[in-house]
């Protein structure tokens, strides 16, 4: 009784809708949506989707990880709300081979991939039948799937087994799930994950089955969630992997030969989640467990839901480097519950949590601490506004334009302290108590949705400033969101202890012994801020004099190594040359690579020193590092 035509003339139907909408931008309908269709107001220029006329709504994976041929394979479901007179629906895939597409009934459904964009893959388009609400589609991963990374037994930690992660935002869930890849399509999800024998599947869900169950040629590991999240939040790994609780709510994930010094760096996350919930009202999503991964994890964290992704590189032994566990775990709320609706919203992901990190961080440590990671903050945003142009470029501006270019081009640190300055502004002007149950609002006012500059723009005047123009006035909010530049009405962070070390590296250009300084004490952002306010040329007996007197090159905390080695480069310190070169192949966090091998390539004599690491470390980098290595290096 489904169609009588026969497949090739679905075929050609497929066809011709699809040249019809490659040929222009997918055109925005004029018609009414349906009432259930929920349209998405802003359209997202990073997504085929057209979610006016169908949109997905759930996801459910089941699919096999296969090692040897490093491909998932196996099929997604997706459930529908359509509008009835539609007759196709358009969902986001790069490198993807797909097999086939079905209806409920197992009836094939004729589909059509369009030509690739070289940012945003390949159209699918699926012809739907009248009523079909849900499709099957049947599919495998390429093995260079760039949300994918394939380690390989070496390049774990315990050596024996393989490992495979995923990395989804902004737009790398479409290398591995055919769906629409949209942050403004929320959507809830379920998965069967098969995996060889002896390792273990974990996801950014509810885990149904924690040991998973024998199944042939491996175990199945069931997950769902059923929270609508944005499809860059859907993310795997499968390893070797072991569990610590670290209290009724929270916990520990990583390989066997880490995972009890991943354990207690993050002994305080209980209270973190506490400290959270205080200041942004109840966490939603049930557990919030922390996975630590192989060291080529791209990022510092990733925020999927109840499981943030973490590099290895965070574990300092002192529990020094944690406000980036705060800083994911604020996410639960700043980016999960109210999402960026485009790419372009991105500072309303990361400001908001920025600013949130420094709170949770005041709570728990006291604001001393919050002070240091603020200057810090601070400074690396002039930093990084001198690196993108100076204060007059495009790029600084919060709502930054991404027409034509990858959303990772967006993925500054602006969003992050130009968007957490400004939340304090706000908070300063308007008093904490008034600011904080303004903040909690917010969240509550928009939870599960995803929404746009304007949007937060326009429940800042309607639920603070509440027409008080003198109010609007100081805060000058559009010139915060809109232009360029760090407006001169921010606030000016602080710190006693950071001022005494930039006292210090003063004193130190000047010509004072390293060894009269008292550093006994000093925190790892001490330590950082001091090498950062180092005069930027030094004398080699300088240099010999810091690392002699602070073992500098020996540093196992990887901030302030990072920080050390930036300077031995720019004042080509041989000595530390072993040091960078063990940094440079054993971690894969492009935060730490890319100026270091930036800073290289600079000099002549560090441009062919930069290529022969690469050369060597380049394998075993995700391809969301590598994406950015390779125009700097190659
Ligand atoms: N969501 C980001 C990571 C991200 C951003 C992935 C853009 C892909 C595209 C995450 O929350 C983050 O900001 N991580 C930071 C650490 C944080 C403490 C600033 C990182 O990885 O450096
Ligand atoms: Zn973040």
């Amino acid at each position: 009784m489904r169609s009588t035509l026969p497949l090739l003339a679905l075929w050609l139907i497929a066809f011709s809708v699809v040249s019809a909408s490659c040929s222009s931008p997918a055109p925005t309908s004029t018609s009414a949506p349906a009432s259930t269709a929920v349209s998405n107001a802003d359209t997202d220029i990073h997504s085929f989707a057209r979610p006016a006329e169908a949109r997905v709504t759930h996801v459910a994976l089941d699919l096999k990880a296969d090692f040897d041929a490093k491909r998932l394979s196996g099929t997604a479901k997706l459930t529908l709300d359509r509008r009835p007179d539609v007759s196709q629906i358009v969902l986001d895939t790069r490198d993807l081979t797909i097999e086939q597409v079905a209806d409920p009934s197992g009836q094939k459904l004729a589909f059509a991939l369009a030509p690739p964009d070289p940012i945003l893959g390949r159209a699918l388009t699926v012809v739907l039948p009248a009523g079909t609400s849900e499709i099957a589609v049947t599919y495998q991963t390429s093995p260079t799937a760039e949300a994918l990374q394939w380690l390989d037994p070496a390049q774990t930690a315990g050596k024996k087994r393989p490992y495979l992660y995923s990395q989804g935002q902004a737009i790398l869930t479409r290398t591995w799930i055919p769906t629409q890849d949209s942050p403004g399509i929320r959507q809830t999800y379920s998965a069967r994950i098969v995996a060889p024998d002896g390792l273990r599947a974990v996801m950014s869900a509810e885990q149904l089955t924690p040991d998973g169950v024998a199944t042939e040629g491996g175990r199945a590991f069931e997950f769902r969630l059923t929270h609508p999240i944005p499809p860059y939040l859907i993310a795997i790994a499968v390893g070797d992997i072991a569990f610590r609780a670290n209290g009724p709510r929270t916990g520990v994930y990583a390989e066997g030969p880490v995972v009890d010094a991943a354990a207690g760096e993050f002994a305080d996350l209980e209270k973190m989640v506490a400290a959270a919930e205080a200041l942004l009202g109840p966490y939603r999503w049930g557990r919030y467990d922390v996975l630590v991964l192989p060291p080529s994890f791209p990022f510092g964290g990733m925020e999927n839901p109840r499981l943030t992704f973490a590099t290895p590189t965070v574990i300092a032994g002192d529990r020094s480097l944690v406000s980036l566990v705060a800083h994911e775990l604020a996410h639960s709320w700043s980016g999960n519950l109210v999402t960026n609706a485009t790419w372009s919203d991105f500072w309303l992901n990361e400001g908001v949590t920025s600013y949130v990190e420094l709170r949770i961080m005041e709570a728990l440590y006291g604001p001393g601490r919050a002070a240091m990671l603020e200057v810090i903050a601070r400074s690396e945003l002039q930093n990084e506004i001198t690196r993108v142009g100076g204060p007059g470029s495009p790029d600084t501006i919060l709502h930054v334009d991404l027409k034509g270019r990858n959303p990772d081009d967006g993925a500054t640190t602006i969003p992050y302290d130009k968007g957490a300055a400004l939340l304090r502004l706000v908070e300063h002007t308007v008093g904490r108590e008034r600011f904080d149950a303004y903040l909690k609002g917010y969240l509550d006012r928009h939870a599960f949705r995803s929404i746009t500059t304007a949007t937060f723009l326009s429940d800042l005047r309607s639920n603070l400033i509440r027409g008080d123009e003198a109010l609007e006035k100081t805060l000058k909010l559009d010139e915060w969101v809109y232009r360029p530049g760090l407006p001169d009405n921010a606030t000016i962070p602080h710190s006693d202890e950071l001022a005494r070390v930039e006292q210090d590296a003063k004193a130190f250009a000047a010509g004072a012994q390293a060894s009269s300084f008292n550093t006994a004490n000093w925190t790892t952002q001490e330590w950082q801020h001091f090498l950062e306010s180092l005069p930027k040329t030094m004398t080699p007996a300088q240099l010999e004099g810091l690392d002699r007197t602070f073992t500098l090159t020996s540093r196992g905390n990887s901030e302030v190594l990072f920080a050390w080695l930036r300077v031995a480069i720019r004042n080509r310190y041989e000595p530390a040359m072993p040091a960078l070169e063990r940094f440079l192949t054993s971690q894969g966090r492009r935060k730490f690579l890319r100026p270091l091998y930036e800073d290289l390539t600079a000099t002549d004599w560090g441009k062919p020193v930069a290529k022969k690491i690469y050369a060597t470390a380049r394998p075993l980098y995700h391809a969301v590092s590598t994406g950015t290595l390779d125009p700097i290096v190659r």
